[in-house]
């Protein structure tokens, strides 16, 4: 057997095994021929959480969690915050190459004409409370597309991947930016087709009564770096979400429903809204170190550090950080940001966050620019699966042709009850 293998001796019949090693994992497979008897069905792996264990082979992002490294199918995301914008790093993330001039210029004219919304769609935002929260107002819209577009079901051919693909990218912003005119009680502004993909969101946001609107180009900077930042992260919980939803071969808008379900949750994409609030609790640098006292103590969490990947400081978290004090330079001081730098401070120097590796992860300072660009707290979760929409469309688009996966259905260790006899309910 090559160097590359497990020798594994199952104690319990007395047999041994060689289990080969590939690419640095086992197949959990390999491990259910090893039976304690005949009628055994053999071992399985058990990893609540799937905190080591790969889901499938990926080509699309790569991160080194240690050393803090996270490159778009190679490209550093460094290289790509500064010289990109979200629209060309969007195309990156999804068919693997930096696109030339004329693959830009298509994808820009596709994703262009594509921004409207059937009219129908307005009735269902007007469906809800004027406050209610834009995420759970996306994740119900999302899946709604998915019966305005039915075509959508053939998700093993490729051209109707494609039209898919390029209707929730051009989609989100204008289904983000309607949520909000809903929640502000405003009349919804239309996409503009002269302005960019930064540039027309901001105008569906933002726009009043001018007749053209010019969007500010250091806010529309600021919503490219942001956009390129949040647009894909391999293996994370929305992500898995997609890949799991989308494996019983449902339409692409249902999964993407699925994928911003997951990211609405204060662990993951929600937590940006929740450093804000932590943020806003604190109030003053004075009291930073009791709240610290109580994160170690297991009271509430010090929303935005810490992350399963990053043993090491987020690059994006660094990336935003630098951002935010351009954007604060133009819109004016936020005291949020010094009480968060203060924070990052004291915990980078206290064991309990040392010890653990926690470090400040993308959602730590993005709110701090959002809230300086004027949104509200609430629209921060919305802000993140915009983006990500790429990312998870490239993860799908791997999953369906991948001829490894199939529908995903883990298995379980049962601790329930067996052979119960039914009792009538009167002698219960
Ligand atoms: C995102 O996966 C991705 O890639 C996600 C993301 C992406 O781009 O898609 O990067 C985006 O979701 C970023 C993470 C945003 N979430 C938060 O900021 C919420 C606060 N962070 C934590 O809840 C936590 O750090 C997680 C959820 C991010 C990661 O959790 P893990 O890997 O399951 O770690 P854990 O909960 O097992 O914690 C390990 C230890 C525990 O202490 P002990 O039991 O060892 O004593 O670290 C502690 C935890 O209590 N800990 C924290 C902490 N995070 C972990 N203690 C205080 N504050 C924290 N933030």
């Amino acid at each position: 057997m090559p160097d590359d293998s497990l020798t594994v001796k199952d104690n319990r019949p007395g047999k041994t095994y060689e289990i080969p090693i590939t690419d640095g994992t086992v197949r959990a497979i390999d491990f259910r021929q090893m039976k304690a008897s005949e009628d055994d069905f053999g071992l399985m792996t058990y990893d609540p959480a799937f905190t080591n264990t790969a889901s499938c082979r990926s080509e699309v992002t790569f991160i080194d969690g240690d050393v803090g490294i996270l490159e778009y199918r190679g490209y550093p995301i460094e290289q790509l915050a500064e010289q990109s914008t979200y629209l060309e790093t969007a195309f990156l993330i999804l068919y693997g190459h930096l696109p030339n001039k004329q693959e830009l210029e298509e994808w820009t004219h596709n994703i262009t004409y594509h921004t409207m919304l059937h009219e129908n769609i307005k009735k269902f935002v007007e469906g809800f409370r004027y406050d209610a929260h834009p995420m759970g107002m996306i994740v119900g819209t999302v899946g709604a597309l998915s019966t305005f577009y039915p075509d959508a079901r053939h998700i093993d051919d490729p051209e109707s991947r494609e039209m898919q693909t390029w209707r929730l990218i051009a989609k989100m912003p204008t289904l983000a930016a309607f949520c909000y005119r809903h929640n502000r009680g405003l009349p919804y502004v239309y996409p503009d087709n002269e302005l960019t993909y930064a540039g027309n969101f901001l105008n569906m946001l933002w726009r009043m009564g001018e007749t053209d609107y010019k969007p500010d180009p250091v806010l529309e900077k600021a919503i490219n770096v942001l956009f390129i930042l949040h647009a894909d992260h391999e293996q994370n919980c929305s992500a898995n979400a997609m890949r799991a939803v989308g494996s019983s071969k449902t339409d692409p808008y249902s999964a993407t429903a699925a994928a911003a379900a997951a990211l609405y949750g204060p662990l993951h994409g929600g937590a940006n809204e929740e450093v804000i609030h932590m943020l806003t609790e604190i109030g003053d640098k004075k009291r930073i170190p009791e709240f610290v006292q109580k994160f170690k103590s297991g009271e509430g969490r010090l929303m935005g550090f810490g992350h399963r990947v990053y043993k090491n400081y987020d690059p994006r978290a660094k990336i935003i950080k630098r951002t935010a004090e351009e954007v604060l330079d133009l819109t004016g001081r936020n005291p949020l940001l010094d009480i968060a730098m203060e924070l990052e401070r004291i915990a980078l120097e206290d064991e309990y966050f040392v010890s653990r590796k926690l470090y400040p992860n993308v959602d730590f300072y993005s709110g701090i620019i959002y809230q300086a660009l004027g949104f509200p707290v609430e629209m921060f979760p919305v802000l993140f699966a915009i983006p990500r929409t790429a990312g998870w469309l490239a993860q799908w688009r791997e999953m369906v042709v991948d001829p490894e996966q199939k529908i995903a259905r883990p298995r379980q260790i049962y601790t329930g009850d067996r052979g119960l006899k039914y009792v009538p309910i009167g002698k219960r």
